[in-house]
């Protein structure tokens, strides 16, 4: 797992009471490295629109809630009640998605996080140099559909558009594969002294 996403129980001052979805969760080690980390009191969430990745995510080693809090969905319309969570992570999710469907995606996450609560997204951003987006877009999706590298301010944007009030640039880092810079956001109003810790 990127060292920048195992850090974030303490840049965000997280403990066993939070209350965590996964959006795209894939095989689920973030969830279950951030459960490991503040053995929450209720067992994390993880959502995917893929039944193979879940049940990938089931057999995995280590998983010490096996298959519980996996479920089959789409980002765009959460099945689970308004203000269910107050933590939730999108991590390399909207790629693929218009901005329409991102707009879609961010007013769900606002819907089901209670108020005060966060969300962390981060995904594949523009180096600003068109010929190396590119060469990074094949990285990304060397034989899928060309992904939309998205600023953070593009994803701030958006995030104002879905309703959030708050947003400001997570800064997390590093992430080291694939070698392409990412963009990530915190929705919501993050702890009074958050500072991104880097490795050097
Ligand atoms: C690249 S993986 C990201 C895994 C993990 N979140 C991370 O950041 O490393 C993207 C995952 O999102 C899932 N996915 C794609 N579109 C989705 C959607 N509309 N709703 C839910 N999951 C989706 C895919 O099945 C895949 O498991």
């Amino acid at each position: 797992m990127n060292a920048a996403l195992y850090r974030l129980p303490r840049n965000l001052k997280l403990d066993a009471s939070t209350r965590l979805l996964d959006l795209g969760c894939g095989r689920g080690a973030i969830l279950r490295n951030l459960d490991d980390q503040l053995q929450c009191d209720h067992p994390p969430v993880g959502l995917d629109l893929s039944r193979e990745m879940l049940r990938h995510a089931q057999r995995d080693e280590g998983n010490p809630r096996r298959g519980a809090g996996l479920v089959q969905g789409a980002a765009t319309a959460l099945p689970f009640q308004d203000s269910a969570f107050n933590l939730v992570l999108c991590g390399h999710l909207v790629k693929f998605m218009d901005d329409v469907d991102v707009v879609g995606l961010f007013a769900e996450v606002r819907r089901v996080l209670e108020p005060g609560g966060l969300a962390v997204v981060w995904e594949f951003g523009p180096t600003g140099n068109p010929r190396l987006d590119a060469w990074n877009a094949r990285v990304v999706s060397p034989r899928g559909p060309r992904p939309r590298l998205r600023s953070e301010r593009t994803l701030k944007r958006l995030a104002t558009d879905a309703g959030f009030e708050f947003t400001r640039e997570a800064d997390l880092r590093p992430f080291l594969l694939p070698p392409v810079p990412r963009s990530s956001v915190l929705l919501g109003r993050p702890p009074e002294d958050y500072t991104p810790l880097r490795l050097a």
